[in-house]
């Protein structure tokens, strides 16, 4: 019998602490319920005591996700772990802590400022805390990979006393390297008495791009969790990619003999929905999910695939979710069609909310001959909250040609309130950003701006990510159409209608020019 590794996706948290990776409620509960979908077997939803809003997703995700064990992330504070108790509660015997401290020498030192007894001790109070206010309890040890291995020992020993039953060691900062790092679980399961109380996980991050290879080093030692997240999202270079992980363990199940509780074929379009949401691409050359993953460009590589596909593919790309059963729909496909091919893409849409995705596919079948699953992963994400929104574009006209000055002219609903504007711009978009700004406030400063085919032809849709900042904050936008500008100015305005204390300008209703 192969054993078994427990998935736990951090997406929602330290994914979520990449820059510009910030997903408002709706967001993180579409991809909770992806996830679950996917057959992770635990979500950190967040981070409740950062935040109202975090504690408020957390809290929906345990209400409303099942099947996934859920938890939230809390210091070693008795304000923190209180916070995340309340907002993992709804999810019953399914709720999990997660608790941390750092024990580093130099985060001891110069962060906690405080000595390692004092560190034992608020370790030990957290986890007794947290035991007595949720069934399971993870601790995590902060920069383990830096920490003194004896020092470490004690502090996992003593908090498996205390009651938890997942010790987390996390590669906070990409130092370790594989044979190291297996290494020191191995020590660890070894050396503390009672290690076999506990399953031990580790949580590496990529700084030296050996995120992946340190968790699989882990698991060879005997950790049966891993931390990881799709895309490999997550703070600075990010943390372990899960698809990487699972694929890794499934290709080479006659090394590992270890299996997950993951729907593989689910992973392409999981990759797809993060990447859209939190505006974040994927490379082309990036492993599993890349647009290049599958693509077999020399000559004597196509030769080879068309002969034995195994030639050149140590996976197949029906394993991930790619190209299987190509069903393309078209006008003419009913609701039962469309919300079948949702169900096999991990999203299951019933009543209001199929009417509605159903009424945005037809009019886009009305455009676009062929629609295939990535338009629908779009069509699903890019203006399901429209309806909740502030700034609405009501229509946009803009006109260029060679010699001629770009010009726009758009309406936008502000607060149920018309108001109108004209620009010119360097080009079409340049345009329809200006006019559509001269009628905001706060603008936000443009950070980012992408522009994706979703699929192949002229008439793809295509899919703008805008990113904008104003002060502290950044907030991205997704907008997509068959018409370039209008996926533009979509994109610009939902990333206003995310900025915080968004408004319409001193201006007159129907107000006309910039
Ligand atoms: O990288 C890290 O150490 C973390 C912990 C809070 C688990 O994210
Ligand atoms: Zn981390």
């Amino acid at each position: 019998m192969s054993d078994r590794l427990y998935i736990f996706d951090t997406t929602l948290r330290d994914g979520e602490q990449s820059p510009g990776c910030s997903m408002n409620i709706e967001e993180k509960l579409r991809v909770a319920h992806a996830l679950a979908a996917l057959g992770v077997d635990v979500i950190e939803a967040g981070f409740p005591a950062a935040s109202p809003g975090d504690f408020e997703a957390v809290n929906r995700i345990a209400r409303d996700v099942k099947d996934s064990i859920i938890t939230g992330l809390s210091r070693a504070h008795p304000k923190d772990i209180e916070a995340a108790a309340q907002a993992i509660k709804p999810a019953g015997d399914r709720a999990r802590i997660h608790t941390f401290i750092a024990t580093s020498p130099i985060h001891m030192q110069a962060k906690l400022r405080i000595q390692p007894d004092e560190v034992v001790q608020r370790a030990v109070e957290a986890v007794t805390l947290a035991r007595s206010l949720a069934p399971e309890v993870e601790f995590s040890a902060e920069d383990a990979g830096r920490s003194d291995i004896d020092f470490l020992c004690r502090v996992v020993e003593a908090t498996i006393k205390a009651g938890a039953r997942i010790i987390n060691i996390p590669d906070t900062v990409g130092y370790m390297t594989p044979f190291e790092f297996g290494n020191r679980i191995k020590t660890l399961i070894e050396r503390v008495p009672n290690s076999d109380q506990a399953i031990f996980s580790v949580h590496c991050h990529n700084d030296l791009g050996l995120a992946v290879a340190n968790s699989l080093a882990a698991v060879e030692a005997g950790a049966r969790q891993v931390e990881c997240t799709i895309n490999g999202l997550g703070e600075r270079a990010g943390n372990a990619a899960l698809e990487e992980i699972v694929m890794s363990l499934k290709t080479r199940s006659d090394y590992y003999d270890i299996e997950t509780g993951i729907d593989t074929t689910k992973i392409m379009s999981i990759s797809k929905l993060v990447s859209q949401i939190t505006g974040m691409p994927v490379q082309p050359n990036k492993a599993i999910v890349g647009a290049n993953a599958f693509a077999h460009e020399a000559g004597i590589h196509q030769d080879g695939v068309l002969k034995q596909k195994q030639t050149y593919e140590i996976m197949t790309p029906e394993s991930v979710g790619l190209n299987t059963n190509r069903m393309v729909l078209g006008k003419h496909s009913g609701r039962a069609a469309l919300k079948s091919r949702y169900e096999t893409l991990g999203t299951s849409l019933d009543g209001e909310e199929l009417k509605a995705v159903f009424a945005r596919f037809k009019t886009l079948a009305d455009k676009k001959k062929d629609i295939f699953d990535e338009d629908l992963m779009t069509i699903l994400s890019a203006d399901s909250e429209v309806d909740m929104e502030r700034i609405k574009l009501v229509s946009l006209h803009a006109a260029s040609g060679m010699g001629d000055t770009p010009v726009a002219a758009v309406e936008l609903s502000i607060d149920g309130e018309l108001f109108k504007a004209t620009a010119e711009g360097d080009g079409p978009v340049d345009a329809a950003f200006k006019a559509i700004k001269s009628l905001v406030e706060p603008k936000g400063k443009l950070l980012l701006y992408s522009v994706n085919a979703i699929t192949a032809g002229t008439d793809a849709q295509g899919e703008v990510t805008v990113r904008l900042q104003n002060e502290e904050f950044i907030a991205n936008g997704q907008g997509s159409d068959t018409d370039i500008v209008v996926a533009s100015a979509k994109a610009l305005i939902a990333a206003l209608n995310k900025l915080p204390n968004m408004h319409a300008r001193e201006l007159h209703p129907q107000y006309s020019g910039v």
